[in-house]
């Protein structure tokens, strides 16, 4: 398969990634399932690069290695083009600072012991923010679409979509130059989901912020990604611009996927445009 090319700077570049996770059943019998199975791409500054593929497929084992949440079988990450396993001290931090994450569930991924304001403020200790706290958190709060008064609430006085607003804050809260969406708006309400695509689409405009959007949601991509990256068996089968995977899909895994999007006719209906 052609490598993606792109014509952004890079900024991530994933080579060769392999994943195998060994297991012990019950009857003490190793066995081990092979997650990610030769995985490259690039994510360039300022683009939606969405990966795309059936549950099961290793999306969330890459993102997660992309993190150094999990340690590849083989492969390498780079950040602006250094290995990120041989970054140390200072470059380790400002890796950490760059990429960051919001995850599926916003429940479970925000402290529900912490007030909002502590849960947003939090990255910014981490990384010893040096201005002002209280106008970054109102600022971050205010670009995320939330009033003021949030930051005194806890994760349950928040609705669903509030949640995800928080966590997004706390993922910008560090001022990254990527975020690692990963399945963002399964957990949300439709109306919802538009929201928050709106407001990922505006943080790429106005902050150009790039993400790797790790779902299953065509729909999500069509409204967002600017390349399309299609995992099966844990291998990248296809990479295209978006317009082309839209248009003439290529692998039939690809196919068999956008046979089951909704219509132009429903996108529009939900206010998405193409
Ligand atoms: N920590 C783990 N231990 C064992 N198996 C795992 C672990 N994480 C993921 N897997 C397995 O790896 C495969 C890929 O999982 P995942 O990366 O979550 O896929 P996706 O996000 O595409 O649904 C699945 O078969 C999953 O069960
Ligand atoms: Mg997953």
């Amino acid at each position: 398969m052609k490598a993606i090319n792109t014509e952004e700077k890079k900024l991530i570049e994933v080579e060769e990634l392999y994943k195998t996770f060994r297991l012990r059943d019950g009857m003490h019998k190793r066995h081990s399932i092979e997650a990610v199975r030769g995985i490259s791409f690039c994510l360039g500054k300022g683009e939606t690069l969405a990966l795309v593929g059936e549950s099961g497929g290793g999306k969330t084992t890459v993102g997660r290695i992309i993190l150094g949440l999990e340690k590849p079988t083989s492969g390498i990450v780079r950040y602006k083009g250094d290995d990120i396993r041989q970054l140390t001290g200072e470059k380790k931090r400002e890796y950490r600072k760059a990429v960051q994450a919001v995850f599926q569930d916003p429940h479970s991924s925000l402290n529900p012991k912490m007030r909002i304001g502590d849960i947003i403020s939090e990255p910014l200790a981490n990384f010893t923010y040096k201005g002002n706290y209280q106008e970054r958190l109102a600022r971050l709060l205010e670009i995320v679409g939330l009033t003021g008064d949030f930051i005194w609430r806890y994760p349950h006085q928040c609705s669903g979509g509030q949640k995800q607003r928080v966590a997004i804050a706390r993922a910008l809260a560090a001022d990254p130059e990527a975020v690692i969406l990963d399945e963002p708006l399964s957990a949300l309400d439709i109306s919802i989901q538009t929201q928050i695509i709106t407001l990922f689409n505006s943080l790429k405009k106005q902050h150009g912020i790039s993400f790797l959007l790790i779902t299953h949601d065509l729909r999500a991509v069509r409204a967002m990604a600017d390349r399309v990256a299609v995992t099966y068996l844990g291998r990248i089968v296809e990479a295209s611009e978006k317009r082309a995977f839209f248009e003439n899909p290529v692998h039939p895994y690809s196919q068999s996927l956008l046979e089951a999007v909704p219509s132009i006719d429903g996108l529009q209906k939900l206010k998405i445009t193409i």
